[in-house]
C-alpha cells in the first residue's frame, strides 16, 4: 500500500498528489495535480520536456535549450487511470493517482519510471524527482565528473567550483552539464535537468530503490530522451542545447601553455625551439604574467614592449597566440575598463545597488555580469585590444567565479537579460556567459576569421561558445587517466572539444609521465602541454632526449593524422557526436568496458582504440570489443570480444584500428596545421562490415565553409563488392592534394583495378611513427620495433572524377 500521496506537514516532504485536470495543447499537454502544474512539451520524436512546478509560474533556465518544440506527430489517450502520450519513439504514460511519469518503448518494455511512493516532490525549495532502479542500470555522461565511468552507486552536485589540485573523487568541479544516460536490458536513454540551481544527483547511491535528480530552487524542468542507441541520444542532446562550431584549424594542433611565460624573447625563443627541433606546434598561450599587474586588456609593458611586433613574427613562423582572460576587474583609480564599467553600470551588484567586490590575481575586482547584454556588448569593445594586434584565440579562466576564500555570495544579483536573478540561479551559468561574451565579441571583431575560445567554467550548452579543459589537474598517472575519463565523459555530454593540462598543471611529472601523457593527449580533442608556476621545465624536450624523441613522434602522428581529426570535428559540429568516445557510446550492452581495468579506453571516432596506460607499466590488458581489430603500429590482427595482454614500453601506447576503418592520413606531418602537403594517404584496413568516411577539408580559418567553399569527398569500404569508391568532389574549396594513395591493410594478393584498368598495388613496409635512438637495450634491435612489414600501396592522380579501386 502506498502512503497517502500528499503530506500536509509543512516539514515534510511534498509529493504532487493526483492529477486533477489536463488540456491539450500544440505541443503536449498543460495539467493541474494537487499540488503543483505541470507541462508536457514534444520537442522532437525522441524527445519530451517534462516541467512541473509547486508554484503558479514556471521558472526557466533562458540560455542552454535553443530548440523550441518541432511539430511531432503523437497521440494523447485519456483512459480511467492514466494519459497516455504516444510519440514515434516511445510513450509516455501519466498515472492520475499520484501523477507518476513512466516511459515505455515501443513494444511496452518500460525504459524509465517514476518511483511510485516518492514520483517528484519537494521539500522545502527543494525539488526532486526519484525514479526506480531498474535491473542491472548503469549511468554515464554527466561531463566534468570524476569517479568511474559507469556512476551507479555514486551521488554528484553541479555547482562550478575553482578546485586546485582537486582529489581524485573530488567534486563538483568548474564545468555543470546535469545531463546523464541511463542503460539497462539493451535500452538507453538520457536525462537533461534543465536548472542551473545547485542541481544534486544520486545514481543509486543510497539504496537499491531508486535514482534520483534535485535542484535546491526553481522548477523540476527536465528532458526526456529515447533513441536505439547512445550515439543518437547524445545527437538529440545536442540538437537541444546547440553544436560546437568548426573550430580553426589550428586550435586542434599542439598548444604550448605555461603559468607563464615571459618576457617576449622567452615566447619567441620557444616558438624557434619547436621549429629547430622539428616538434610541431600551432599554439604558444600566454598566461596572466602577459599583463600589467595580471589586469586584463593591459600588457606588461617591461616584459612585453611590443605585443604587436612578437605576434607578427610569432605568425611568420606559423603561431597562433592565445591570451588569458579573466573575468575580475581591477578596482583602481586610472584603469579604463574599471572606470567604462562603472560608468557603463555592467558590474554584478549586491541589492543595495553596490557592486559586488571579491579578490582575485589582480587583487579587488569588480565582475562584468555577462548575463546582461550592455556587459556583453562592453567586453566585445575592450577585446578589441588584442583582435587589433592579430590575436586569434582567448582562454576563459576563474569564471566560477574563483575568488580568493571561494565564497561568492549567493544574494548577488544578475541581470538574466532581464529577468534577473541572485548568484543561486546565476552561478553556474556565469561561466558559460562569459565564454558566449568572449566568442561572440571575438567572432563580430575578427570578420571572416574563427576564433578559438577555451573556458574552464560552463554550463550545458557551452559547446557553442568554446572548448572546455579540466582545470587544475595533478602530475600524476592516476590523474592522467581520470583526465581521459572527464574528457570521454564531456563528449558524452555534448562536449566535443575538451582536454586536460598534459603533463599535470600541480607537481612535477617524471620523465615517463611526461611522455605517456603526450602520447595520450595526442589522442584527445583539445591537446595543450601546461604546467604551474615555480613547477619544473615541461617543454616535450624538458625531460631529456629520449622523450623528446617519443613526443616528436606522437606529435607528429597526430598531425599526419589530422585529416582524420579534422574530419571529426567537422561531424561533431554538424552532429554532436563526440570526438573521443567512451567505448559505453558503440559497445554501450558489453559489461566489460565497465570494467575497471578497462574504463578508460576509448575511440577515435569510430575506427581507433585508444588504451590509456601508466608510465610504469611495460604491459597491460586491453578489451578488444567486438569485430576485427589490428594494432596500429605492427598491423598484427586480433578478433574482437576478447581480453589481451599488449606491450607498452614507454615508446609505445597501445593503440587498434577496427577492421574496415578508413583513417585518411598525410604522410608527413609539417610544422603546424596549415603545412598539408600535396599527399594524401587513405589507409583501409580490411574487414567485413562496409564502411564510409567523408574527408573534408577546407581553408581551417575562415568561414568560407559556409558558402561551399569545402572540399569533401565520401570514400566507401565495401567488402562484399571488393570495391573502395571515392567519390567525386563535393564543394568549391582548392585542395593542394594531387596526389592519393589508397594504403590497404590485411588485404590479400591478387590483381586490383583503378575504374577497370589494371593498377599497381606495390608492396611497402611502413612506419607511422620513427624508432627511437637506443637509449635502452629494448630498442637496440636492428629492426624498429613498431614497423609494419608490408601494406599494398596504390598511387592515383587526385583527379576530380570518382575513383573506383576494385579488386
Ligand atoms: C588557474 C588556471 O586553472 C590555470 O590553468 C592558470 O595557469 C592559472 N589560473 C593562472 O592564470
Amino acid at each position: 500500500m502506498l502512503e497517502p500521496s500528499v503530506s500536509t506537514h509543512k516539514n515534510l516532504s511534498h509529493s504532487l498528489g493526483n492529477l486533477t485536470s489536463f488540456e491539450n495543447t500544440e505541443n503536449g499537454i498543460i495539467g493541474k495535480t494537487e499540488q503543483a502544474n505541470f507541462k508536457v512539451l514534444i520537442y522532437t520524436d525522441n524527445t519530451v520536456r517534462i516541467h512541473i512546478t509547486f508554484t503558479d509560474t514556471y521558472d526557466e533556465n533562458p540560455y542552454s535549450v535553443i530548440t523550441k518544440p518541432e511539430k511531432t506527430s503523437f497521440t494523447i489517450d485519456d483512459n480511467d487511470n492514466a494519459v497516455i502520450i504516444s510519440l514515434p519513439k516511445f510513450d509516455l504514460q501519466i498515472t492520475k493517482e499520484n501523477t507518476r511519469f513512466t516511459f515505455l518503448d515501443k513494444t511496452g518494455k518500460v525504459i524509465n519510471q517514476d518511483d511510485p511512493g516518492f514520483g517528484t516532490s519537494r521539500i522545502g525549495e527543494q525539488i526532486t524527482t526519484y525514479k526506480s532502479l531498474q535491473e542491472g542500470e548503469r549511468f554515464i555522461g554527466m561531463g566534468e565528473k570524476t569517479g568511474p565511468l559507469d556512476r551507479k552507486g555514486h551521488g554528484y552536485q553541479h555547482w562550478n567550483t575553482d578546485y586546485f589540485g582537486y582529489p581524485e573523487e573530488g567534486d563538483p568541479l568548474y564545468c555543470s552539464t546535469p545531463f546523464y544516460i541511463g542503460v539497462h536490458s539493451g535500452l538507453s536513454y538520457g536525462i537533461f535537468l534543465d536548472n542551473s540551481h545547485k542541481t544534486h544527483f544520486n545514481f543509486g547511491a543510497s539504496n537499491n530503490r531508486f535514482s534520483s535528480f534535485a535542484a535546491d530552487s526553481g522548477d523540476m524542468n527536465y528532458y526526456f530522451i529515447h533513441d536505439e542507441n547512445v550515439g543518437e541520444i547524445i545527437k538529440a542532446y545536442s540538437v537541444l542545447t546547440g553544436k560546437m562550431s568548426l573550430p580553426p584549424l589550428w586550435s586542434i594542433g599542439y598548444q604550448q601553455c605555461r603559468y607563464s611565460y615571459y618576457p617576449d624573447k622567452e615566447v619567441t625563443t620557444l616558438a624557434q625551439t619547436f621549429r629547430d627541433k622539428d616538434i610541431p606546434a600551432d599554439v604558444i598561450v600566454l598566461d596572466i604574467h602577459y599583463m600589467e599587474k595580471y589586469k586584463i586588456f593591459t600588457w606588461d609593458g617591461e616584459r612585453f614592449p611590443d605585443p604587436q611586433t612578437m605576434i607578427k613574427t610569432l605568425q611568420e613562423r606559423g603561431f597562433h597566440i592565445v591570451v588569458m582572460c579573466d573575468p575580475g576587474i581591477k578596482i583602481e583609480e586610472g584603469y579604463g575598463p574599471y572606470h567604462s564599467g562603472n560608468d557603463e553600470d555592467i558590474f554584478v551588484k549586491y541589492p543595495d545597488n553596490t557592486p559586488y567586490s571579491g579578490e582575485v590575481w589582480p587583487g579587488w575586482c569588480h565582475f562584468p555580469d555577462f548575463t546582461n547584454p550592455k556587459a556583453r556588448t562592453w567586453w566585445e569593445e575592450n577585446l578589441k585590444v588584442y583582435t587589433d594586434i592579430g590575436i586569434d584565440g582567448f582562454w576563459n579562466d576563474m569564471n566560477e567565479i574563483a575568488t580568493w576564500g571561494q565564497m561568492l555570495p549567493e544574494l548577488i544579483e544578475f541581470d538574466f537579460d532581464g529577468d534577473k536573478a541572485t548568484a543561486r540561479k546565476g552561478r553556474n551559468v556565469y561561466g558559460m556567459q562569459m565564454a558566449r561574451s568572449t566568442y561572440e565579441g571575438t567572432k563580430n571583431l575578427m570578420g571572416n576569421k574563427r576564433p578559438f575560445n577555451l573556458t574552464r567554467a560552463g554550463f550545458s550548452g557551452i559547446q557553442r561558445y568554446a572548448a572546455v579543459w579540466t582545470g587544475d589537474n595533478v602530475a600524476t598517472d592516476e590523474h592522467m587517466l581520470l583526465g581521459v575519463r572527464l574528457v570521454n565523459s564531456m563528449g558524452l555530454a555534448g562536449v566535443p572539444f575538451a582536454g586536460y593540462d598534459v603533463g599535470g598543471f600541480v607537481g612535477n611529472a617524471t620523465e615517463y609521465l611526461f611522455a605517456r601523457w603526450i602520447q595520450i593527449g595526442a589522442f584527445s580533442p583539445f591537446f595543450r602541454g601546461h604546467s604551474m608556476i615555480n613547477s619544473r621545465d615541461s617543454e616535450p624536450w624538458a625531460y631529456g632526449e629520449e622523450v623528446e624523441e617519443i613526443s616528436r613522434n606522437y606529435i607528429k602522428l597526430r598531425y599526419k593524422l589530422m585529416p582524420y581529426i579534422y574530419g571529426l570535428f567537422k561531424e561533431a559540429a554538424d552532429t554532436g557526436m563526440p570526438v573521443v568516445r567512451s567505448l559505453a557510446i558503440d559497445y554501450t550492452h558489453t559489461p566489460l568496458v565497465y570494467q575497471e581495468a578497462y574504463q578508460n579506453q576509448y575511440t577515435m571516432g569510430d575506427s581507433i582504440l585508444v588504451a590509456p596506460v601508466e608510465s610504469t607499466k611495460e604491459l597491460t590488458k586491453v578489451f578488444l570489443p567486438e569485430g576485427d581489430w589490428y594494432e596500429l603500429f605492427t598491423d598484427k590482427q586480433y578478433s574482437g570480444d576478447q581480453e589481451i595482454v599488449a606491450e607498452c614500453p614507454i615508446e609505445q601506447l597501445p593503440l587498434f584500428v577496427k577492421g574496415s576503418a578508413i583513417l585518411p592520413l598525410y604522410p608527413d606531418a609539417g610544422d603546424n596545421t596549415q603545412e598539408k602537403g600535396d599527399v594524401l594517404e587513405l589507409h583501409i584496413y580490411k574487414g567485413k562490415e562496409s564502411n564510409t568516411f567523408t574527408y573534408y577539408e577546407d581553408d581551417g580559418t575562415s568561414y568560407d565553409y559556409e558558402q561551399d567553399n569545402f572540399y569533401e569527398r565520401k570514400i566507401d569500404y565495401a567488402p562484399e563488392e571488393n570495391v573502395i569508391r571515392i567519390s567525386k568532389i563535393n564543394g568549391k574549396y582548392n585542395s593542394a592534394i594531387s596526389t592519393l594513395k589508397v594504403c590497404l591493410h590485411g588485404f590479400d594478393d591478387t590483381t586490383y583495378s583503378q575504374n577497370d584498368q589494371p593498377v599497381e598495388a606495390v608492396n611497402k613496409s611502413y612506419q607511422f611513427v620513427e624508432p627511437i635512438s637506443n637509449f635502452d637495450p629494448i630498442y637496440a634491435a636492428e629492426e624498429p620495433r613498431l614497423k609494419i612489414d608490408s601494406i599494398k600501396t596504390i598511387t592515383c592522380a587526385n583527379s576530380d572524377e570518382e575513383i573506383i579501386i576494385s579488386w
